[in-house]
């Protein structure tokens, strides 16, 4: 039977490069994104070429409320059933905590936290029994984030939903887990000066960022092992060992 696996922010780095994976393995995919239509096509273009699956793009911001009905409009427009949901896209906060706004605040808990929860009460209907649903959450949900204070505080809050989520997602059979990466080499790190990137690497005691290929076998494992339930998985090559 053919099984279907929507990723959110899934056009660009570690939601990309699990797709990939994915449809590698013989899985269909939806993917999300915020903005970059280039890029989303380039992406359906290349994982349809690399898994000969389905892969089907569709833009939400998950900035937007109005994003939830525009992914239940079109799961329920092309009648798709899914195996596996992958909440991936987060944004972050780097406004310091002087002059950071409530509705910064507010916008970064809106995309991280509540739209992942109210896309899922929407869809979970939709969702085989035996599936599941894998968030993003981050290492800095664990650690006290330096920068980003909205951040740091929402994905610990992805972490906790997780382990809540669980009880709430038994009834319909469905597992509910978190990645939480530590450092991995997307645009959203590679942007960053050279010094920064060199002061991280020194903390990681593998010295290096984790490939998002690299980070992608663990998604892949822990939406096919039907034990993971609750948990939150970091991949962070050793961070803070040194
Ligand atoms: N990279 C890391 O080191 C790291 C570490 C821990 C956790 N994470 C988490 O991993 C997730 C993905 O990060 P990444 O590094 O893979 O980022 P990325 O390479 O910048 O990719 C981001 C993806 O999310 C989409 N996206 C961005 N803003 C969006 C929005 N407002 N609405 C809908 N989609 C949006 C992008 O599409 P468009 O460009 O079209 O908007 C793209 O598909 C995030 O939740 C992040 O917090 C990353």
């Amino acid at each position: 039977m053919e099984k279907n696996i929507l990723i959110t922010g899934g056009t660009k780095g570690i939601g990309f490069a699990v797709a990939k994976s994915l449809v590698t393995a013989g899985y269909n995919v939806i993917l999300t994104y915020g903005s970059d239509f280039h890029q989303a096509e380039k992406a359906r273009m290349e994982l349809h070429q690399a898994g000969k699956k389905s892969v089907m793009v569709v833009k939400a911001d998950i900035t937007e409320k109005k994003s939830i009905d525009i992914l239940d409009d079109f799961l329920a427009e092309h009648n798709i059933r899914l195996f596996s949901v992958v909440f991936n896209a987060g944004i972050t906060c780097r406004t310091p905590f002087e002059s950071l706004t409530i509705d910064e605040w507010e916008q970064t808990f809106f995309a991280n936290l509540h739209f992942p929860v109210f896309l899922l009460q929407r869809i979970v209907h939709r969702i085989d029994k035996g599936g599941n649903v894998l968030f993003t959450g981050s290492l800095m949900g664990e650690y006290a984030h330096s920068v980003s204070l909205a951040y740091g505080v929402s994905k610990s809050a992805v972490h906790a939903l997780v382990k809540n989520l669980v009880k709430f997602m038994q009834p319909f059979s469905i597992r509910v887990n978190a990645v939480a990466p530590g450092f991995v080499d997307t645009d959203w790190q590679k942007n960053k000066p050279a010094e920064i990137r060199k002061n991280i690497e020194n903390k990681i005691a593998l010295g290096r960022f984790c490939s998002p290929d690299e980070l992608a076998q663990v998604y892949k494992m822990i939406i096919e092992n039907n034990y993971f339930n609750g948990e939150i998985i970091p991949v962070s090559g050793g961070y803070s060992y040194r």
